[in-house]
């Protein structure tokens, strides 16, 4: 049978450059990794906390919206939306009324949005002229790509 010594001294090793680096390049890959799954944890359990996912639609060609024009979109919840052609870019607002919820009317010559309801106007951009609506139209984030008119509206779900 073999002896087997055992030494008092304890091993003393030194800590070299190398040690210093593998261990940093250890922790920090291992507070990456539990950063990634707590975000993605929080995610799942409080979805708002990621926003509203949306859905970009096709609209209209640009040529289908002259200046000063307006065309009416129904998106994915049955909601209208107004398209306008302001000269300078393109707006996208809601046709219901923050009144009482009537539906507005694009009027051309005057380039604002009526409500007979009330007698409520808005600007291209949504914004209260007069009347009683006591705030601006909704309004949806617009895009033009390539001649063509996206909005970006709320994701609808099925099931
Ligand atoms: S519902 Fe539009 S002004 Fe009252």
């Amino acid at each position: 049978m073999g002896n087997i010594e055992a030494s008092s001294e304890p091993e003393s090793r030194t800590f070299t450059r190398r040690d210093f680096f593998v261990n940093i390049f250890m922790g920090s890959s291992l507070i990456a990794g539990l950063g990634f799954m707590a975000f993605y944890f929080l995610g799942f359990l409080f979805p708002a906390l990621k926003g509203k996912p949306r859905r970009k639609l096709y609209v209209a060609k640009t040529s289908d919206i002259p200046p000063g024009h307006n065309l009416r979109f129904t998106d994915l919840k049955g909601q209208k939306i107004n398209i306008v052609n302001t000269g300078d870019g393109y707006t996208a607002l809601s046709t219901k009324c923050t009144h009482l919820g009537c539906q507005v009317h694009w009027k051309k010559k005057e380039k604002q949005f009526y409500c007979p309801c009330h007698e409520g106007y808005f600007d291209a951009q949504g914004k209260v002229l007069k009347g009683p609506p006591p705030k601006p139209l909704n309004s949806y984030p617009v895009e033009v790509i390539d001649s063509a008119v996206y909005i970006y509206v709320d994701e609808v779900y099925v099931g």
